[in-house]
Protein backbone atom coordinates (compact mmCIF):
# COMPACT_ATOMS: atom_id res chain seq x y z
CA UNK A 1 0.00 0.00 0.00
CA UNK A 2 1.23 3.53 -0.47
CA UNK A 3 2.16 5.81 2.12
CA UNK A 4 -0.13 8.81 -0.31
CA UNK A 5 0.17 12.27 0.72
CA UNK A 6 -2.40 13.79 3.10
CA UNK A 7 -5.29 14.82 0.84
CA UNK A 8 -7.49 11.30 1.77
CA UNK A 9 -10.25 13.34 3.48
CA UNK A 10 -11.79 11.09 6.28
CA UNK A 11 -15.70 11.97 7.12
CA UNK A 12 -18.20 10.96 9.26
CA UNK A 13 -21.77 10.87 8.84
CA UNK A 14 -24.99 9.88 10.41
CA UNK A 15 -27.05 7.10 8.18
CA UNK A 16 -29.94 5.45 10.05
CA UNK A 17 -29.33 6.35 13.44
CA UNK A 18 -25.50 4.69 13.11
CA UNK A 19 -22.04 6.59 12.53
CA UNK A 20 -20.78 5.92 9.10
CA UNK A 21 -16.52 6.02 8.06
CA UNK A 22 -15.94 7.66 4.44
CA UNK A 23 -13.01 8.72 3.15
CA UNK A 24 -12.69 11.01 -0.27
CA UNK A 25 -10.23 10.45 -2.58
CA UNK A 26 -8.80 13.32 -4.86
CA UNK A 27 -7.72 11.62 -8.40
CA UNK A 28 -6.12 13.47 -10.90
CA UNK A 29 -7.57 12.01 -13.88
CA UNK A 30 -5.66 12.28 -17.75
CA UNK A 31 -7.48 11.14 -20.37
CA UNK A 32 -5.41 12.25 -23.07
CA UNK A 33 -5.84 10.85 -26.49
CA UNK A 34 -7.85 8.82 -28.77
CA UNK A 35 -9.22 6.39 -26.57
CA UNK A 36 -7.67 7.28 -23.45
CA UNK A 37 -10.18 9.66 -22.42
CA UNK A 38 -13.13 6.94 -23.43
CA UNK A 39 -11.47 4.18 -21.22
CA UNK A 40 -11.01 6.25 -18.48
CA UNK A 41 -14.82 8.01 -18.74
CA UNK A 42 -16.65 4.91 -19.01
CA UNK A 43 -14.70 3.48 -16.05
CA UNK A 44 -15.59 6.21 -13.62
CA UNK A 45 -18.75 4.95 -12.41
CA UNK A 46 -17.37 1.40 -11.85
CA UNK A 47 -14.85 3.15 -9.65
CA UNK A 48 -17.56 5.52 -7.99
CA UNK A 49 -19.85 2.62 -7.15
CA UNK A 50 -17.25 0.20 -6.13
CA UNK A 51 -15.97 2.92 -3.96
CA UNK A 52 -19.35 3.78 -2.67
CA UNK A 53 -20.12 0.41 -0.91
CA UNK A 54 -16.17 0.81 0.52
CA UNK A 55 -17.00 4.43 1.89
CA UNK A 56 -14.89 6.11 -0.48
CA UNK A 57 -16.40 9.56 -2.24
CA UNK A 58 -14.01 10.95 -5.52
CA UNK A 59 -13.40 14.49 -6.46
CA UNK A 60 -12.32 13.67 -10.02
CA UNK A 61 -9.60 16.65 -11.57
CA UNK A 62 -9.94 16.30 -15.39
CA UNK A 63 -6.40 17.54 -16.87
CA UNK A 64 -6.17 18.57 -20.19
CA UNK A 65 -3.01 17.21 -21.11
CA UNK A 66 -2.26 15.73 -24.43
CA UNK A 67 -2.45 16.29 -28.62
CA UNK A 68 -4.70 18.98 -28.58
CA UNK A 69 -3.07 21.26 -25.87
CA UNK A 70 0.23 20.57 -27.19
CA UNK A 71 -0.35 21.43 -30.55
CA UNK A 72 -2.35 24.41 -29.81
CA UNK A 73 -0.80 25.72 -26.98
CA UNK A 74 2.56 23.72 -27.07
CA UNK A 75 2.28 22.55 -23.50
CA UNK A 76 2.71 19.31 -22.26
CA UNK A 77 3.02 19.19 -18.93
CA UNK A 78 2.17 22.55 -17.64
CA UNK A 79 3.91 24.39 -15.38
CA UNK A 80 4.15 23.51 -11.82
CA UNK A 81 2.06 20.60 -12.22
CA UNK A 82 4.32 18.18 -10.73
CA UNK A 83 3.95 19.77 -7.50
CA UNK A 84 0.29 20.26 -7.92
CA UNK A 85 0.07 16.57 -8.55
CA UNK A 86 2.54 15.68 -5.55
CA UNK A 87 0.40 18.07 -2.98
CA UNK A 88 -2.93 17.98 -3.97
CA UNK A 89 -3.81 14.43 -4.71
CA UNK A 90 -4.19 10.56 -3.28
CA UNK A 91 -3.64 8.94 -7.25
CA UNK A 92 -3.06 9.92 -10.51
CA UNK A 93 -5.68 7.75 -13.43
CA UNK A 94 -4.13 7.75 -17.21
CA UNK A 95 -5.77 6.58 -20.17
CA UNK A 96 -3.23 6.49 -23.13
CA UNK A 97 -1.28 9.46 -25.04
CA UNK A 98 -0.84 8.88 -29.32
CA UNK A 99 -1.62 11.22 -31.95
CA UNK A 100 -0.74 11.22 -35.44
CA UNK A 101 -0.67 14.20 -35.91
CA UNK A 102 2.44 13.89 -33.37
CA UNK A 103 4.31 10.92 -35.18
CA UNK A 104 7.54 11.25 -33.09
CA UNK A 105 5.62 11.35 -29.71
CA UNK A 106 7.18 14.19 -28.15
CA UNK A 107 4.21 15.40 -25.73
CA UNK A 108 3.99 11.66 -25.20
CA UNK A 109 7.44 11.64 -24.07
CA UNK A 110 7.05 14.70 -21.64
CA UNK A 111 4.10 13.74 -19.97
CA UNK A 112 3.53 10.39 -19.34
CA UNK A 113 7.29 9.71 -19.36
CA UNK A 114 7.92 13.14 -17.26
CA UNK A 115 5.44 11.77 -15.10
CA UNK A 116 7.27 9.13 -14.47
CA UNK A 117 10.21 10.32 -13.85
CA UNK A 118 9.89 13.32 -11.82
CA UNK A 119 7.35 11.61 -9.50
CA UNK A 120 9.95 9.07 -9.58
CA UNK A 121 7.31 6.35 -10.39
CA UNK A 122 10.31 3.36 -10.50
CA UNK A 123 7.95 0.42 -10.45
CA UNK A 124 6.31 -0.23 -13.80
CA UNK A 125 4.06 -3.11 -12.35
CA UNK A 126 1.57 -5.35 -15.14
CA UNK A 127 0.16 -8.40 -14.61
CA UNK A 128 -0.89 -10.65 -16.56
CA UNK A 129 -3.55 -13.28 -16.11
CA UNK A 130 -5.36 -15.51 -17.75
CA UNK A 131 -8.79 -14.42 -16.81
CA UNK A 132 -10.92 -15.51 -20.36
CA UNK A 133 -9.45 -18.90 -21.46
CA UNK A 134 -11.20 -18.23 -25.06
CA UNK A 135 -9.29 -15.05 -25.10
CA UNK A 136 -6.00 -16.62 -24.85
CA UNK A 137 -3.90 -18.02 -28.16
CA UNK A 138 -2.32 -20.61 -25.92
CA UNK A 139 -2.62 -24.11 -24.25
CA UNK A 140 -3.30 -24.30 -20.46
CA UNK A 141 -3.83 -21.13 -20.17
CA UNK A 142 -5.49 -21.31 -16.33
CA UNK A 143 -1.63 -21.98 -15.20
CA UNK A 144 -0.84 -18.40 -16.44
CA UNK A 145 -0.36 -15.81 -13.58
CA UNK A 146 3.09 -13.80 -13.44
CA UNK A 147 3.68 -10.07 -13.02
CA UNK A 148 6.26 -7.80 -15.26
CA UNK A 149 7.57 -5.74 -12.79
CA UNK A 150 9.38 -3.04 -15.20
CA UNK A 151 12.03 -0.57 -14.35
CA UNK A 152 10.29 3.04 -14.96
CA UNK A 153 12.85 5.61 -14.62
CA UNK A 154 16.12 4.93 -15.99
CA UNK A 155 17.65 2.29 -18.85
CA UNK A 156 17.00 3.42 -22.23
CA UNK A 157 14.56 5.39 -21.48
CA UNK A 158 17.01 8.06 -19.80
CA UNK A 159 16.37 10.72 -22.40
CA UNK A 160 20.22 11.43 -22.65
CA UNK A 161 21.93 11.28 -26.08
CA UNK A 162 22.31 13.26 -29.07
CA UNK A 163 21.65 13.17 -32.96
CA UNK A 164 24.67 14.34 -34.66
CA UNK A 165 24.49 15.51 -38.50
CA UNK A 166 21.37 14.17 -38.98
CA UNK A 167 19.85 13.43 -42.28
CA UNK A 168 23.69 13.15 -43.39
CA UNK A 169 25.37 9.48 -44.41
CA UNK A 170 27.58 10.71 -41.40
CA UNK A 171 24.62 10.73 -39.02
CA UNK A 172 24.82 9.30 -35.95
CA UNK A 173 22.26 9.08 -33.35
CA UNK A 174 22.43 7.78 -29.79
CA UNK A 175 20.11 7.61 -26.87
CA UNK A 176 21.92 6.49 -23.47
CA UNK A 177 20.93 3.47 -21.28
CA UNK A 178 21.34 4.23 -18.30
CA UNK A 179 21.98 1.55 -15.34
CA UNK A 180 22.10 3.01 -11.68
CA UNK A 181 23.18 0.58 -8.85
CA UNK A 182 20.55 2.62 -6.93
CA UNK A 183 17.24 1.71 -9.60
CA UNK A 184 18.98 -1.81 -10.22
CA UNK A 185 18.91 -2.25 -6.95
CA UNK A 186 15.10 -0.95 -5.64
CA UNK A 187 13.55 -2.12 -8.46
CA UNK A 188 15.08 -6.24 -8.00
CA UNK A 189 14.24 -5.46 -4.32
CA UNK A 190 10.53 -4.42 -5.53
CA UNK A 191 10.61 -7.57 -7.01
CA UNK A 192 11.55 -10.13 -4.56
CA UNK A 193 8.95 -8.33 -1.91
CA UNK A 194 6.36 -8.66 -4.65
CA UNK A 195 7.54 -12.85 -4.88
CA UNK A 196 7.27 -13.10 -1.29
CA UNK A 197 3.83 -11.64 -0.96
CA UNK A 198 2.62 -14.42 -4.05
CA UNK A 199 4.67 -16.95 -2.65
CA UNK A 200 6.56 -17.08 -6.32
CA UNK A 201 10.14 -16.71 -7.69
CA UNK A 202 11.60 -14.17 -9.67
CA UNK A 203 13.03 -14.16 -12.93
CA UNK A 204 15.54 -11.44 -13.90
CA UNK A 205 15.71 -10.25 -17.73
CA UNK A 206 18.55 -8.74 -19.07
CA UNK A 207 20.93 -8.68 -22.28
CA UNK A 208 24.31 -8.68 -20.74
CA UNK A 209 25.87 -11.48 -23.57
CA UNK A 210 25.40 -8.22 -25.82
CA UNK A 211 25.84 -5.13 -23.27
CA UNK A 212 28.46 -4.70 -22.42
CA UNK A 213 27.82 -2.06 -19.33
CA UNK A 214 24.38 -2.33 -18.33
CA UNK A 215 23.90 -5.67 -18.86
CA UNK A 216 26.45 -6.96 -15.86
CA UNK A 217 24.31 -4.72 -13.28
CA UNK A 218 21.63 -6.74 -13.58
CA UNK A 219 23.09 -9.96 -12.49
CA UNK A 220 25.54 -8.97 -9.89
CA UNK A 221 22.40 -7.14 -8.46
CA UNK A 222 20.19 -10.25 -8.82
CA UNK A 223 23.42 -12.40 -6.62
CA UNK A 224 22.72 -9.66 -4.28
CA UNK A 225 19.26 -10.19 -3.60
CA UNK A 226 19.52 -13.84 -3.42
CA UNK A 227 21.71 -13.91 -0.42
CA UNK A 228 19.43 -11.12 0.80
CA UNK A 229 16.10 -12.80 0.31
CA UNK A 230 16.90 -16.75 0.78
CA UNK A 231 13.34 -17.70 0.78
CA UNK A 232 12.98 -16.10 -2.50
CA UNK A 233 14.06 -18.14 -5.64
CA UNK A 234 15.68 -16.41 -8.50
CA UNK A 235 17.18 -17.24 -11.59
CA UNK A 236 18.20 -15.25 -15.20
CA UNK A 237 16.87 -15.23 -18.91
CA UNK A 238 18.48 -13.39 -21.32
CA UNK A 239 15.46 -11.07 -22.99
CA UNK A 240 15.24 -13.01 -26.96
CA UNK A 241 14.64 -16.26 -24.67
CA UNK A 242 12.56 -14.43 -22.24
CA UNK A 243 10.43 -13.32 -24.97
CA UNK A 244 10.20 -16.97 -26.10
CA UNK A 245 9.25 -18.05 -22.68
CA UNK A 246 6.71 -15.87 -22.94
CA UNK A 247 4.84 -17.74 -25.24
CA UNK A 248 6.11 -21.06 -25.32
CA UNK A 249 5.48 -22.17 -21.55
CA UNK A 250 4.68 -18.75 -19.94
CA UNK A 251 3.13 -21.00 -17.15
CA UNK A 252 7.01 -20.94 -16.18
CA UNK A 253 7.19 -17.52 -15.31
CA UNK A 254 5.94 -15.71 -11.56
CA UNK A 255 7.89 -12.05 -11.05
CA UNK A 256 9.73 -11.47 -14.11
CA UNK A 257 11.87 -8.15 -13.66
CA UNK A 258 13.80 -6.49 -16.39
CA UNK A 259 14.93 -3.05 -17.17
CA UNK A 260 12.39 -0.24 -18.93
CA UNK A 261 12.61 -1.21 -22.71
CA UNK A 262 12.90 -5.39 -22.08
CA UNK A 263 9.83 -4.74 -19.92
CA UNK A 264 8.11 -2.73 -22.11
CA UNK A 265 8.02 -5.00 -24.56
CA UNK A 266 7.55 -8.06 -22.62
CA UNK A 267 4.24 -6.57 -21.00
CA UNK A 268 2.87 -6.22 -24.45
CA UNK A 269 3.44 -9.99 -25.09
CA UNK A 270 1.75 -10.53 -21.94
CA UNK A 271 -1.55 -8.54 -23.08
CA UNK A 272 -1.14 -10.87 -26.14
CA UNK A 273 -1.39 -13.80 -24.02
CA UNK A 274 -3.82 -12.66 -22.24
CA UNK A 275 -5.64 -12.32 -25.43
CA UNK A 276 -5.88 -8.29 -25.89
CA UNK A 277 -4.51 -5.44 -24.89
CA UNK A 278 -7.78 -4.13 -23.81
CA UNK A 279 -7.18 -6.23 -21.12
CA UNK A 280 -3.69 -5.80 -19.69
CA UNK A 281 -3.50 -2.92 -16.55
CA UNK A 282 -0.90 -1.44 -15.03
CA UNK A 283 0.62 0.75 -11.82
CA UNK A 284 3.14 3.06 -12.33
CA UNK A 285 4.40 3.02 -8.33
CA UNK A 286 6.56 5.09 -6.23
CA UNK A 287 5.92 2.43 -2.57
CA UNK A 288 6.07 5.85 -0.59
CA UNK A 289 4.46 8.74 -2.49
CA UNK A 290 2.13 9.41 -5.26
CA UNK A 291 1.24 6.23 -8.05
CA UNK A 292 -0.33 6.43 -11.48
CA UNK A 293 -2.43 3.68 -12.96
CA UNK A 294 -3.00 3.21 -16.34
CA UNK A 295 -3.76 0.66 -18.95
CA UNK A 296 -0.77 -0.67 -21.13
CA UNK A 297 -2.25 0.12 -23.95
CA UNK A 298 -1.70 3.04 -26.30
CA UNK A 299 -3.95 5.70 -27.53
CA UNK A 300 -5.07 3.33 -30.68
CA UNK A 301 -5.87 5.78 -33.31
CA UNK A 302 -7.31 2.88 -35.78
CA UNK A 303 -10.61 2.79 -33.22
CA UNK A 304 -10.64 5.92 -31.21
CA UNK A 305 -14.20 7.57 -31.68
CA UNK A 306 -15.91 4.38 -32.58
CA UNK A 307 -16.51 4.02 -28.91
CA UNK A 308 -15.46 0.27 -29.34
CA UNK A 309 -12.60 0.25 -26.88
CA UNK A 310 -12.40 -2.61 -24.71
CA UNK A 311 -12.70 -0.47 -20.89
CA UNK A 312 -12.00 -3.82 -19.47
CA UNK A 313 -7.24 -2.81 -18.90
CA UNK A 314 -8.40 0.94 -17.13
CA UNK A 315 -10.89 -0.35 -14.98
CA UNK A 316 -8.46 -3.43 -13.84
CA UNK A 317 -5.93 -0.18 -13.53
CA UNK A 318 -8.20 1.44 -10.83
CA UNK A 319 -8.52 -1.53 -9.30
CA UNK A 320 -4.63 -1.56 -8.62
CA UNK A 321 -4.80 1.93 -7.64
CA UNK A 322 -7.64 0.95 -5.03
CA UNK A 323 -5.16 -2.00 -3.31
CA UNK A 324 -2.56 0.27 -3.70
CA UNK A 325 -4.65 2.70 -1.74
CA UNK A 326 -5.08 0.26 0.44
CA UNK A 327 -8.88 -0.91 -0.38
CA UNK A 328 -8.92 -4.34 -1.34
CA UNK A 329 -12.50 -4.78 -1.16
CA UNK A 330 -12.80 -1.96 -3.94
CA UNK A 331 -10.36 -3.58 -5.79
CA UNK A 332 -11.95 -6.98 -5.64
CA UNK A 333 -15.36 -6.23 -6.51
CA UNK A 334 -13.59 -4.29 -9.98
CA UNK A 335 -11.94 -7.40 -10.70
CA UNK A 336 -14.65 -10.08 -10.28
CA UNK A 337 -16.74 -8.11 -11.79
CA UNK A 338 -14.57 -7.24 -15.11
CA UNK A 339 -14.46 -11.38 -14.98
CA UNK A 340 -17.64 -11.86 -14.76
CA UNK A 341 -18.38 -9.40 -17.40
CA UNK A 342 -15.83 -11.14 -19.31
CA UNK A 343 -17.14 -14.93 -18.66
CA UNK A 344 -20.66 -13.68 -20.19
CA UNK A 345 -20.51 -10.66 -22.14
CA UNK A 346 -20.98 -8.15 -23.77
CA UNK A 347 -17.71 -8.03 -25.38
CA UNK A 348 -16.29 -5.59 -27.26
CA UNK A 349 -14.61 -6.55 -30.72
CA UNK A 350 -10.96 -6.92 -29.87
CA UNK A 351 -12.61 -9.86 -28.02
CA UNK A 352 -14.58 -11.17 -30.58
CA UNK A 353 -17.55 -9.62 -29.72
CA UNK A 354 -19.82 -6.72 -31.01
CA UNK A 355 -20.48 -4.80 -27.89
CA UNK A 356 -19.83 -0.85 -27.75
CA UNK A 357 -17.30 0.55 -24.67
CA UNK A 358 -20.38 1.69 -22.91
CA UNK A 359 -22.75 -1.70 -23.21
CA UNK A 360 -19.41 -3.23 -21.26
CA UNK A 361 -18.84 -0.57 -18.70
CA UNK A 362 -22.97 -0.40 -18.21
CA UNK A 363 -22.48 -4.54 -17.34
CA UNK A 364 -19.38 -3.86 -14.62
CA UNK A 365 -21.50 -1.41 -13.21
CA UNK A 366 -24.58 -3.72 -12.78
CA UNK A 367 -22.87 -6.48 -11.68
CA UNK A 368 -21.38 -4.01 -8.72
CA UNK A 369 -23.81 -4.10 -5.59
P1 LIG B 1 -1.92 0.75 -29.20
O1 LIG B 1 -1.75 0.07 -27.89
O2 LIG B 1 -2.55 2.06 -29.19
O3 LIG B 1 -2.76 -0.21 -30.18
C1 LIG B 1 -2.26 -1.46 -30.67
C2 LIG B 1 -3.45 -2.30 -31.17
O4 LIG B 1 -4.22 -2.75 -30.05
C3 LIG B 1 -4.41 -1.52 -32.06
O5 LIG B 1 -4.89 -2.37 -33.08
C4 LIG B 1 -5.54 -1.13 -31.13
O6 LIG B 1 -6.79 -0.98 -31.76
C5 LIG B 1 -5.55 -2.30 -30.15
N1 LIG B 1 -6.00 -1.84 -28.82
C6 LIG B 1 -5.27 -1.14 -27.93
N2 LIG B 1 -5.99 -0.88 -26.84
C7 LIG B 1 -7.22 -1.40 -27.06
C8 LIG B 1 -8.41 -1.44 -26.29
N3 LIG B 1 -8.51 -0.89 -25.07
N4 LIG B 1 -9.49 -2.06 -26.84
C9 LIG B 1 -9.42 -2.63 -28.03
N5 LIG B 1 -8.31 -2.64 -28.81
C10 LIG B 1 -7.22 -2.02 -28.32
O7 LIG B 1 -0.48 0.80 -29.86
P2 LIG B 1 0.00 1.59 -31.19
O8 LIG B 1 -1.06 1.51 -32.22
O9 LIG B 1 1.34 1.07 -31.47
O10 LIG B 1 0.15 3.08 -30.69
C11 LIG B 1 -0.79 4.12 -30.92
C12 LIG B 1 -0.31 5.35 -30.20
O11 LIG B 1 -0.33 5.13 -28.79
C13 LIG B 1 1.15 5.71 -30.53
O12 LIG B 1 1.24 7.10 -30.58
C14 LIG B 1 1.94 5.16 -29.35
O13 LIG B 1 3.14 5.86 -29.13
C15 LIG B 1 0.96 5.39 -28.24
N6 LIG B 1 1.12 4.53 -27.05
C16 LIG B 1 0.85 5.12 -25.86
C17 LIG B 1 0.88 4.37 -24.70
C18 LIG B 1 0.55 5.03 -23.41
O14 LIG B 1 0.01 6.14 -23.40
N7 LIG B 1 0.84 4.42 -22.27
C19 LIG B 1 1.16 3.00 -24.77
C20 LIG B 1 1.41 2.43 -26.01
C21 LIG B 1 1.37 3.20 -27.15
C1 LIG C 1 3.86 2.07 -22.46
C2 LIG C 1 4.14 2.83 -23.74
C3 LIG C 1 5.14 3.94 -23.52
C4 LIG C 1 6.45 3.29 -23.08
C5 LIG C 1 5.37 4.85 -24.72
C6 LIG C 1 4.08 5.46 -25.18
C7 LIG C 1 6.38 5.91 -24.47
O1 LIG C 1 4.54 1.94 -24.74
O2 LIG C 1 3.39 2.69 -21.50
O3 LIG C 1 4.06 0.86 -22.42
O4 LIG C 1 7.26 2.88 -23.93
O5 LIG C 1 6.64 3.18 -21.89
MN1 LIG D 1 4.35 -0.15 -24.19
Amino acid sequence: MSQTNNTMQRTISAEHDSYVLRYKLRIACIGGDGIGPEVLSASLPVFEKAGDSCGLDFEWEHKDWGAERWLSEGVGLPCGAIEDLRQGYDAILFGALGDPRIPDMAHGREILLGLRRELDLYANVRPVQVVEPEACPLKNSDAIDFVVVRENTEGLYSGLGESKEIGTPNEVSQDVGVNTYRGVKRIVDYAAQLARVRDSRVTVVDKNNAMKFGGSIWQRVMKEAAAEYPDVGFSHLYADVAAMHLVSKPQSFDVLVAGNLFGDILSDIGAAVMGSLGLAASANIHPEKLSLFEPVHGSAPDISGKGIANPLAMMMSGAMMFDELGFPGAAKAIRDACVDTLEKGPKTPDLGGSSSTREVADAVVGLLS
